[in-house]
């Protein structure tokens, strides 16, 4: 099966080699925990390998998110790449994506920051679902891999279905390890594809990048 490299090595030793073609992982976490920098990574490292990407944010401005990617030394300045921020309204809706992303000719690696909002104004938890159910199938078609990030408090989705609905799940969190405080990346789901479940890896952010190390059970 063809894969689409993640932007961090380490984590595609742990999943045969990256992400799946033709699925739609679900990127979740607490505030801070990473989400925004690890889909930058994973748009931007592809780029750099000839492949086209969009990040698509309702959370942050172009500006900021430049300026995210400088802060860890990410080269975004790439034809292949486009990075839009959206001001979130009531238009927003999985439709009004749809049409946008329609537009572009053919996107390789696609991420949205974030799911919750892009469904903000779902009416119930049925329509929210409805709606998501619609984005995935629709992504899976058009895109060889999306990254949905969502924000979560406790647990791996925000209790919408999220987790059910994609093909693979990556969960960030802060933890502590041998009284250390770190930032820790869980793979909690990933279809076609053999991996160790329940096994928690550092995930380090500087100036030089991101990067995932040691492996420990938490
Ligand atoms: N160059 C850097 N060196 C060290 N840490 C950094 C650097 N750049 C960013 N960080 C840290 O990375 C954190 C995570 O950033 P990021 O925006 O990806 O989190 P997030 O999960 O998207 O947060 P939010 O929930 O607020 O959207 C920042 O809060 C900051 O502490
Ligand atoms: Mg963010």
């Amino acid at each position: 099966m063809a894969r689409i490299k993640t932007g961090l090595p380490g984590l595609d030793s742990l999943i045969q080699g990256g992400f799946p073609e033709n699925t739609v992982v679900l990127l979740s976490g607490g505030a801070g925990t990473g989400k925004t920098l690890f889909g930058l990574n994973f748009v931007v490292k592809g780029a750099l390998q000839g492949e086209k990407g969009c990040y698509i944010s309702f959370n942050e401005s172009e500006g900021d998110l430049v300026r995210a990617c400088r802060g860890i030394g990410l080269d975004y300045e790439n034809k292949n790449l486009i990075i839009k921020g959206i001001t979130l309204g009531k238009d927003i809706n999985v439709d009004g994506f749809i049409s946008m992303i329609e537009k572009y000719p053919k996107i390789d690696r696609l991420v949205i920051d974030n799911l919750n909002k892009l469904l903000l104004f779902s009416v119930d938890k049925r329509d929210y679902r409805y709606q998501l159910t619609l984005l995935v199938r629709y992504l899976r078609e058009k895109v060889r891999c999306s990254l949905l990030i969502c924000e979560t408090d406790n647990g791996i989705d925000s209790g919408n279905g999220e987790s059910f609905e994609c093909d693979g799940v990556l969960h960030l969190t802060f933890s502590e390890f041998e009284e250390r405080p770190m930032r820790t990346l869980t793979i909690d789901k990933m279809r076609y594809t053999s991996f160790e479940p329940k096994i928690s890896y550092e995930l380090k952010i500087d100036s030089k990048g991101l990067r995932l190390s040691k492996r420990m059970i938490i």
